[in-house]
């Protein structure tokens, strides 16, 4: 009876991730969103509940901590509903660098998070950045506050897939940059990690363009990047 309580949730967990996949949603035009508003933001929250049960293993540096975003976990996430993504789109259109692609991704969007990490920094800042502090300082407690980064995003993706939405971790392309910060208030002395667009349910049935990960089925093979070790 054990064993089958076991092997069930494994195959629950096991199916959602692998239904987990890229899908990059571009609509041609501004949708009207599949969730009212306070679904969107049920489920903006559960997802970031998700997020926070991540593992993580260093505080971020005091220097992060605000008024309200004073949390100690190395990572700061930033949600726009539906709306708000199509109202960014309209502030991006003619940005530069160009949205591109995103701006097809915002019209397309239930809900975007936007994970940013905290890196720990060394010597005088400048009062007023123009781009993130890259290259950031390549030492152990930054490698693990981007791993605990990233272990926060996927649970959201996974969340996301597990729930029926298509979703896709984006670089950020134009929304990395000092424009699309200001007009967002996300500072560039945060990195930057994930984009995460979530798209309608209906999304891939809707007849526009979906593109896949390219690297989707890549090298995949368990034996070409695993090993056992005996001793
Ligand atoms: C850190 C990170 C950043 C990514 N940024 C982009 C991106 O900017 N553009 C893109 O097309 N895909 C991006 N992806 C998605 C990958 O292309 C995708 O995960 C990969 O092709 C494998 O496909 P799958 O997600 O369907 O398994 C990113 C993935 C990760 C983990």
């Amino acid at each position: 009876m054990k064993d089958q309580i076991i092997s069930n949730a494994f195959n629950s967990v096991q199916a959602t991730i692998e239904q987990r996949k890229t899908a990059k949603v571009l609509a041609d035009e501004p949708w009207k969103p599949t969730l009212d508003r306070e679904a969107q933001n049920e489920l903006i929250s559960q997802l970031l509940h998700l997020a926070a049960h991540a593992p993580y293993h260093y505080k971020s540096a005091e220097r992060y901590k605000q008024d309200v975003l004073n949390s100690s976990l190395p990572f700061r996430a930033y949600t726009l509903d539906a709306n708000t993504c199509r109202k960014l789109a309209e502030h991006l259109k003619d940005s530069q660098p160009p949205a591109g692609k995103i701006l097809n991704m915002l019209w397309a969007a239930e809900a975007l998070i936007i994970f940013t990490w905290l890196p720990d920094v060394f010597g005088e800042q400048p009062s007023q950045r123009t781009m993130e502090p890259l290259p950031f300082t390549g030492n152990l407690r930054n490698m693990e506050h981007i791993a605990a980064t990233s272990a926060a995003i996927t649970n959201v993706l996974l969340g996301a897939t597990s729930a029926g939405f298509p979703n896709y971790w984006s670089s950020g392309g134009a929304l990395r940059q000092q424009a699309a910060r200001e007009i967002l208030d996300i500072g560039l002395d945060e990195i930057m990690l994930g984009c995460l667009f979530v798209f309608p349910k209906d999304a891939l049935e809707r007849g526009v363009e979906v593109k896949p990960g390219k690297l989707r089925d890549e090298g995949k093979e368990l034996a070409s990047w695993s090993k056992n070790i005996e001793l």
